[in-house]
């Protein structure tokens, strides 16, 4: 059985995306998982880490993003092809070789507003949150381990990634404003759970963009590290590195180490893979 893993996060740049991209090809290179990768963010910044811009544009000519799954849904049509949308083999590293991808769209921004319309009417019995559930229920358990990247909000695209997920972590950068929004997506989480008649389990709170040499970020992440209403914060974090930043860009690599950086961040991402694996295979 697939265990599929939602990263959600109310504010924006926090490292959801990249640490969704890290997780998928640390299970792959490192693990030997299959994974599959869903972007449901109109920004499209996980698909284009994962394939080139140019293969994108195609994909999204033939139809064959999610737009193209979201775009049946709100129109009723049925042009969403799940063989011909899903992208095998994906990443820039050669070494990552179970990785596939379902990309996302910049037409996804349109769509949401669509979606949301026909949740304020009330249209559909199920509140408009099946979508993608019931899309990739054919192949779901062909991989491992399913990871859905969601926009920064809680709008109808990422409650269909919601309503896909067995569970669910937060990254956040360990400063006021950005761990500010934590319980908030818990308790929405919790009451979404509740709506679907499925509880949707918290895996935990992810560390990211850590600076060693800031105090406030040590003291938040000592604080997050002893608050009972966050509970569970994973042991192991991610710094803030220029190596990692530039993993954005999609080029070509052999190794793991040569594209997230060997001074310690290897090490790090294997180490929140090992976390997050851990996590999932105890609760779910
Ligand atoms: N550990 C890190 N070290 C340095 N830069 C990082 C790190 N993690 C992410 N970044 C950079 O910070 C920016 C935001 O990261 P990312 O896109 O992963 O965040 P996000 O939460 O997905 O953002 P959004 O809310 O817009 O989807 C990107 O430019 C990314 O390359
Ligand atoms: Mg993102």
């Amino acid at each position: 059985m697939a265990k599929v893993i939602a990263t959600i996060s109310l504010k924006g740049g926090v490292g959801k995306t990249t640490v969704t991209a890290g997780l998928a090809e640390f299970m792959s290179a490192e693990f030997g998982q299959r994974v599959l990768l869903i972007d449901l963010d109109s920004q499209i910044n996980l698909t284009t880490m994962m394939i080139s811009e140019e293969r994108w544009f195609e994909l999204n000519t033939n139809g064959d993003t999610l737009a193209a799954l979201f775009a049946d849904a709100v129109h009723g049509t049925s042009d969403f092809d799940l063989d011909s949308a899903i992208q095998r083999g994906v990443s820039p590293v050669k070494r990552v070789a179970t990785v596939d991808l379902l990309a996302s769209s910049l037409d996804l921004v349109e769509l949401q507003e669509e979606m949301s319309a026909l949740r304020v009417a009330g249209e559909r019995s199920d509140g408009g949150v099946m979508f993608l559930r019931k899309a990739i229920a054919p192949v779901v358990d062909f991989y491992d381990y399913v990871l859905i990247d969601c926009p920064p909000n809680i709008g109808p695209v990422t409650l269909n990634g919601l309503a896909a997920a067995d569970a669910y972590i937060i990254p956040t950068v360990p400063d006021h404003l950005s761990t500010y929004g934590i319980p908030q997506i818990q308790n929405r989480v919790r009451k979404f759970g509740d709506e679907i008649g499925r509880e949707i389990v918290e895996l935990g709170v992810v560390i990211t963009k850590f600076k060693s040499n800031s105090s406030v970020h040590g003291s938040t992440t000592k604080r997050l590290r002893r608050d009972p209403t966050i509970q569970n914060v994973l042991p192991s974090y991610i710094n803030e590195a220029n190596a990692i930043a530039a993993s954005a860009e999609f080029v070509p690599y052999g190794t793991l180490k040569r594209k997230y950086g060997n001074q310690g961040q290897f090490d790090q991402f294997r180490g929140l893979t090992t976390d997050v694996m851990t996590e999932a295979q105890e609760k779910l």
